[in-house]
């Protein structure tokens, strides 16, 4: 699976889908920030899911997911950490390249992990530099509206494409909790201020986590650049989901802004128990799965 870089990719003028729309159709090449901008002038609505492994990703992408993102929720996901706090840069690259590797439509964005560029503008540009030479993502993500404008500004002076995301952010939980943001006169006022800020920054795109849905309607209709929804109703440009959250592998407590559209973890936990209850009782291998 051939990875263009974001520079052939942003020239190139071939269609991203067959149709005219982000999701639907098979692509003649990867979808760019400049497809995500034209979408939103469209008045457009479009999906992402979360994918941290090659297999997955192709799932995805061969069903026209335009844009993934390789979230820190790989944490809790993927990686068995109770939160996405311990994540490093390292586990993202891979993690990254993994998706790339398995996608050649979508538009991959790779999650900036806490640590990773608090410092300040250097430290982010040194490592969103690493998931776009390492990993090959089209785009990094980090969390913070105002408290990382200046982060924003320099990696898209630089050439990478920055998904902002405010509202709830995971990785500052031990200061905040997991709680509803945006609530109440004084919130609101800081979640627009951080929502003019990421956009006067440059990023092409904001997620908003855990917002109220009249706030986030409001932040949408502010905003030139699209909004990503996360439990922050129906008004947003795009939705976004964690993808074991969607398919019901997570298990434990779901979200109640989760829609679970299939139940792998019973699936799987079935075809588990039916293979091992073959094996102790001897119905498989059968003459069928062997060899001479
Ligand atoms: O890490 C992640 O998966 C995210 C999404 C929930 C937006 O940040």
């Amino acid at each position: 699976m051939t990875q263009l870089s974001a520079a052939q990719t942003g020239t190139t003028s071939g269609s991203p889908s067959d149709g005219r729309t982000l999701y639907g159709g098979k692509g003649t090449r990867r979808i760019t920030v400049r497809d995500i901008a034209a979408a939103k002038e469209r008045g457009e609505k479009w999906p992402m899911l979360t994918a941290y492994d090659a297999m997955t990703a192709s799932v995805f992408d061969e069903a026209g997911i335009p844009v993934m993102l390789v979230g820190d929720s790989a944490g809790n996901c993927h990686l068995g950490y109770d939160t996405t706090v311990p994540v490093t840069l390292d586990e993202m690259t891979m993690l990254s390249a993994a998706v790339v590797r398995g996608t050649s439509r979508a538009l991959i964005v790779g999650d900036l992990p806490f640590g990773s560029y608090q410092e300040g503008p250097v430290q982010a540009l040194r490592s969103a530099t690493r998931l776009v030479k390492e990993a090959g993502v089209g785009a990094v993500k980090l969390e913070g509206g105002e408290r990382s404008h200046r982060q924003i500004e320099l990696l898209v002076e630089s050439g990478i494409p920055v998904m902002a995301h405010i509202g709830l952010t995971p990785q500052s939980v031990n200061a905040m909790g997991y709680r509803v943001q945006g609530r109440g006169e004084e919130a609101a006022q800081q979640l627009l201020r951080d929502a003019k800020a990421v956009q006067d920054a440059g990023a092409f795109a904001v997620v908003l986590e855990l917002v109220p849905a009249e706030l986030a309607a409001e932040v949408t209709r502010m905003l030139q650049i699209p909004t990503v929804g996360i439990g922050a109703g129906a008004e947003t440009d795009a939705q976004v989901l964690v993808w074991t959250d969607m398919l019901g592998l997570t298990g434990g407590r779901v979200p109640k802004f989760v829609k679970q559209y299939a139940d792998l973890r019973e699936v799987m936990s079935g075809a588990a128990k039916a293979f091992a209850e073959d094996v102790v009782g001897g119905a498989f291998p059968t003459e069928a799965h062997s060899v001479h």
